[in-house]
């Protein structure tokens, strides 16, 4: 991905957000001005990804400043529009994290504003430096040999998904900029297919080997013997370890466990919540069952079937090796666990 590229930009006014429903065939920003545009955008997933939705919330705060200023809008007015932001998606606890932080600011005035929204962005990209820095430590020492490593990953989590670089994508990359990297499999990630789309688009622009393969391949890619070790992204992560991610995740980390290779799970510490115990705690999104229902706009299912649409699933703390924070490796399977060992 080209420098200059990024998922979440402020530009003065507003928010450039680069439109993720049409990669990779387009390429083209969405401008944005007023809060229901910034709703519907994070709710439509044209600005996807725990971090990306987070850092868009936050400058979501200056936009709803903004729109109250040209509008007239009461204090109580403008609260209620950046409430809707924050809520505009239920399980990443970034978008939350992120807007609570810059709500502190909110009595100064929209240049604090800003100034918070800002350094959301900043920390966010040197925090995905970091990861890619410890997990790509992590998986050379544990796993490495002298080989390139086969990495499996699920949705997306680089660039895109981010302020900037990327979680486990950000781990990938640092892999391949190290000479460490064979090969990466993206699982496509139905139904939105953040990962054929996304991912696979990301890889390009970075000239990193890989292949896509539906999600129902990634089991077996594993029990085969064809990956080294699994990497994922989180939208949030419970005191026990227990981690909310793309639908689909759950399965990859059973078969890693089968297979007794590690499942990373890779995420800033903005995406623990130390106050959600237990995954059964975290309110999975449900999303319209027309994404399962159609292909391309087109209905495939018979028009009686109803569909069943999680947006994510918990994969049990028990089932994840490693979570790579900015601060380190957590052993989650071995006992460290985030409520213990992140405590401010
Ligand atoms: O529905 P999405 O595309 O927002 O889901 C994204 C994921 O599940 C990612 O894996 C997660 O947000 C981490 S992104 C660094």
């Amino acid at each position: 991905m080209p420098q200059e590229l990024r998922a979440v930009e402020w530009t003065g006014s507003g928010l450039a957000l680069i439109d993720q429903t049409l990669l990779p065939q387009r390429t083209e920003l969405r401008s944005v001005h007023d809060v229901d545009a910034l709703v519907d955008a994070i709710q439509r997933l044209v600005v996807r990804g725990a971090p990306a939705i987070g850092a868009a919330g936050g400058y979501g705060v200056a936009l709803a400043l903004i729109e109250g200023q040209r509008k007239g809008w009461s204090e109580a007015e403008v609260r209620a529009a950046v409430a809707r932001v924050r809520e505009a998606r239920p399980t990443a606890v970034n978008l939350m994290v992120c807007v609570d932080r810059v709500m502190t600011r909110f009595e100064e005035g929209l240049d604090a504003v800003l100034e918070e929204a800002a350094a959301v962005q900043r920390e966010d990209v040197a925090a995905n430096r970091a990861m890619g820095a410890f997990g790509a430590d992590w998986l050379l020492e544990r796993v490495g040999g002298d080989r390139p490593l086969r990495i499996l990953t699920h949705c997306n989590t680089g660039a895109l998904a981010t302020a900037g670089w990327g979680t486990a994508l950000g781990v990938v990359r640092e892999l391949h900029a190290r000479g460490r990297l064979e090969v990466v499999y993206a699982d496509e990630t139905r139904p939105l297919l953040q990962g054929s789309r996304l991912t696979a688009w990301e890889l390009v622009q970075e000239g990193i080997p890989h292949h896509v393969q539906v999600d129902g391949a990634a089991a077996g890619t594993i029990l085969r013997g064809e990956v080294d070790a699994a990497i994922v992204g989180a939208d949030r992560i419970a005191a026990n370890g227990d981690t909310a991610n793309k639908v689909g995740t759950v399965g990859v980390a059973l078969a890693c466990a089968d297979a007794g290779i590690p499942f990373l799970v890779a995420a800033p510490t903005t995406t623990v919540d130390l106050a959600t115990k237990t995954g059964d705690d975290i309110h999975i999104e449900l999303r319209a069952e027309e994404e399962v229902l159609e292909w391309a706009g087109v209905r495939t299912a018979p028009a009686e079937s109803r569909g069943h649409n999680p947006a994510f699933d918990v994969t049990p703390g028990r089932l994840i090796t490693g979570l790579v924070t900015e601060r380190g490796v957590l052993e989650i399977s071995a006992g460290e666990l985030p409520g213990d060992r992140l405590k401010q």
